[in-house]
């Protein structure tokens, strides 16, 4: 990147001792100790949500909530990066800026309107981005529509806009995500406390259809909804919709999400009496957020991506000259595991940004002193592990990023609460506010073998457990030089397997 300083920490081969040992260059920017390797980042300036993800002409979309002025949340344009592989990113011109009379350019979606259905559009691949306008003269959110023909490098607003008025009295009404579904487009809303469906024939005339919410069940935070998506997943050779919202804390605190599985027959989400009224948690860490999944994928497959971070702390977190990251890409099923359906979610494309020979390779039920033997010879900041474990009681896992300081960030199974737990109370440098070093839990299924991905990088871990069941990503702020790892051992716990893997540094803009 222009004006980049760029340090080489090392270089040196591969070689193959008892246990592989992979030392492969490691580049990180002067200065930007927490820019990620291998999550995208914007070069400079605020990022919250991603928005608009559409894959077309073999490019992922990828839009973002974006201050380019400054690290502070405000004056939201949409930044933009392109991926052929959802892993390296290229960075490109801003797409949207707010409009001096509507207001800034809040989160939304794009489509590929391939039958010119607005009749706005020159050519039969126009990108069409639908998204909220808040503020402006009127102080209100509503819905506006912009038009791109050269694949989404620039776009045109419609004159017209908004195109989807606030109803007048809804102080949150934002965020549509708008999709094709038959003959006609849907949009799914986040209004105050509940998702509202809405459709259109030509992205420029919306009805109402139905409303999802609010909730009553006890368990159920009563906060503001945001980034409602709606998206349908082949199970069994069938199709069942899933809507997920996030939910914003107010006093900003910590941030959740839950999600219903269901169906969707083009004019209501409905979700079957098995089905948990307060739905289910996709991700058990405090980071991540606003997550939306692509269009323009095969029917019935879906990947998303969220934001890294929580609203309770995400405008101190300690970066510059940028702040904002997103998670990995995360590959979505739906799985049957006797009490209904839940979301399962995979890394998406991770494989192909590690170096090649990995930094560990211990198979076939090592001893606890050869894993011990073989973590204390390697370290990294930026690793793809697995772990396969057995543990009859107690906690077990892993620690990442640790220092001889006693630095450190556990990821463990606690074979007596049955639960994934990240515990990141001793992971670095404190946030401000009360309650980031925490432990953050998430229920598994009780398992003889348990597997966990761990995917650290410079200020992030996220865990998948439990087949993709159990999630927990988290922002971690380790001093750059805490790159040890070490086994967190329970009582009669053996070691299935372990893999660790160093990543390349593909997304921090390293030339
Ligand atoms: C979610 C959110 C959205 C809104 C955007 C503003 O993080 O609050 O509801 O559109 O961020 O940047």
């Amino acid at each position: 990147m222009l004006g980049r300083f760029v340090l080489v920490l090392g270089i040196v081969g591969c070689s193959r001792s008892s246990t592989p040992v992979c030392e492969p260059p490691v580049t990180i920017n002067e200065g930007e100790d927490f820019r990620p390797a291998f999550h995208f980042s914007p070069p400079s300036g605020w990022m919250n949500d991603p928005n608009g993800l559409v894959f077309a002409d073999g490019e992922y979309h990828l839009f973002y909530q974006h201050n380019p002025d400054s690290i502070q949340w405000g004056n939201v344009h949409w930044g933009h990066a392109v991926s052929a592989d959802l892993l390296t990113w290229q960075d490109l011109p801003i797409a949207l800026a707010p409009n001096d009379t509507l207001g800034w350019a809040f989160s939304g979606s794009a489509v590929i309107d391939a039958g010119n259905t607005s009749g706005q559009c020159a050519g039969d691949d126009c990108m069409v981005a639908v998204y909220t306008h808040a503020g402006g003269d009127d102080g209100l959110q509503k819905q506006s529509v912009a038009f791109s023909g050269d694949a989404g490098r620039s776009f045109a607003e419609y004159a017209g806009n908004p195109v989807l008025p606030n109803p007048g009295d809804e102080p949150d009404f934002r965020d549509p995500r708008v999709f094709r579904y038959r003959d006609r487009w849907i949009m799914a809303l986040a209004s105050g406390d509940r998702a509202e469906l809405f459709s259109s024939e030509d992205l420029l005339n919306w009805t109402e259809l139905s409303e999802f919410g609010p909730i009553s069940d006890a368990s159920f935070p009563p906060w503001t909804w945001e980034v409602v998506d709606l998206f349908a997943l082949q199970v069994d050779g069938e199709e069942r919709w899933v809507l997920k919202t996030d939910l914003l804390s107010r006093p900003l605190g910590p941030t959740t999400g839950r999600y219903w599985v269901g169906n969707f027959d083009g004019t209501r989400f409905t979700i079957p009496d098995t089905e948990p009224p307060a739905g289910r948690v996709f991700d058990g860490g405090a980071d991540f957020y606003a997550a939306i999944s692509y269009n323009g994928l095969p029917a019935g497959e879906q990947i998303w991506i969220g934001w890294q971070a929580s609203w309770g702390y995400a405008l101190s977190i300690p970066t510059e000259p940028w702040r904002g990251s997103m998670s990995v890409p995360r590959l979505l099923r739906l799985v049957d595991d006797g009490e209904g359906l839940v979301l399962t979610q995979t890394p998406y494309g991770v494989e192909a940004g590690r170096e090649e020979c990995p930094l560990v390779d211990l198979s076939s039920e090592p001893t606890l002193a050869r894993v011990r033997e073989a973590l204390a010879a390697v370290s990294g900041d930026v690793l793809d592990i697995e772990l396969g474990i057995r543990i009859p009681s107690g906690q077990g896992g892993l620690a990442v990023r640790t220092s001889e300081e006693g630095e450190r960030t556990e990821v463990l199974y606690d074979a007596d609460a049955r639960e994934l737990q990240v515990d990141r109370r001793s992971s670095g440098e404190p946030i401000d506010i009360e309650g980031f070093h925490t432990v953050h839990r998430l229920p598994m299924r009780p398992q003889d073998l348990v597997e966990i991905r761990i995917l650290v990088d410079r200020a992030s871990v996220e865990a998948f457990a439990d087949d993709g069941r159990a999630v927990i990503s988290d922002l971690i702020f380790p001093a750059p030089s805490s790159q040890g790892l070490a086994l967190v051992e329970a009582p009669s716990m053996s070691v299935a397997y372990l893999r660790v893997y160093r990543m390349r540094d593909v997304a921090s803009r390293v030339p």
